[in-house]
């Protein structure tokens, strides 16, 4: 029998599915060192190769506490998103995402996909709380959790370096009651 996630889950125009290396291409590679893509995100603090994207795929594979999963629009790969790591005493894990096509950028992609995996956390894996930091100057992505039904719980003030500012993090938070029981946000 599959375990719960190797299930795709999709809306109709966007699905998750769990990520395999398969995936691990040169294109996925070249997403993370996209500075347009990366401007954000913690990757870019270390080089990026086939063997690290390699090594990083294989061991979310095997881990039980994070799901990684492939991002797809009409069955293209087109980012990945990722709940993880669940702090099992208190129900509770993170949730982060890259759309690295930016050709899929504008279109709603980001918002469906935080909206199924959050979906899957609360009512499969059974998860009572996710969180996700967003840098302040990151539009697109604070809007993107709002529409999953997020809110915005707080702001740490010049929290990451950015280039040579330091800028805020905005602290989006969705708890499993935000959810009615068809899985959708009230
Ligand atoms: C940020 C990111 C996740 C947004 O993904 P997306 O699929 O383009 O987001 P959506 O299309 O669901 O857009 C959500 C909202 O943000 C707006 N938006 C998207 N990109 C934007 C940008 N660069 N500037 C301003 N607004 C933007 C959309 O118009 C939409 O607005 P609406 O709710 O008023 O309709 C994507 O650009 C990305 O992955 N960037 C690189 C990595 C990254 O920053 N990851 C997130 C780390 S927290």
């Amino acid at each position: 029998m599959n375990s719960p996630a190797t299930i795709p889950m999709t809306d109709g125009r966007v699905t998750i599915r769990p990520i395999s290396l398969d995936d691990v291409t040169q294109t996925y590679v070249n997403w993370l060192r996209d500075p347009e893509v990366n401007q954000y995100l913690e990757t870019r603090h270390t080089e990026q190769s086939m063997a690290s994207v390699g090594d990083f795929v294989r061991a979310m594979i095997s881990s039980p506490d994070q799901h990684l999963f492939a991002i797809c629009v009409d069955g293209k790969h087109v980012g990945n998103i990722k709940v993880g790591p669940i702090k099992h005493p208190h129900q509770l894990a993170d949730v982060s995402l890259f759309i690295g096509d930016r050709t899929a950028w504008g279109k709603g992609v980001a918002s469906a996909a935080i909206k199924l995996i959050s979906r899957f956390a609360i009512r499969t894996l059974g998860l009572k709380k996710l969180n996700a930091g967003v840098y302040g100057p990151n539009t697109g992505s604070a809007k993107a959790f709002l529409n999953a039904g997020y809110t915005q719980e707080g702001l740490r003030r010049r929290h990451f370096k950015c280039g040579s500012d330091m800028v805020d993090s905005f602290e989006f938070g969705l708890c499993a009651e935000d959810l009615d029981k068809e899985g959708n946000e009230r």
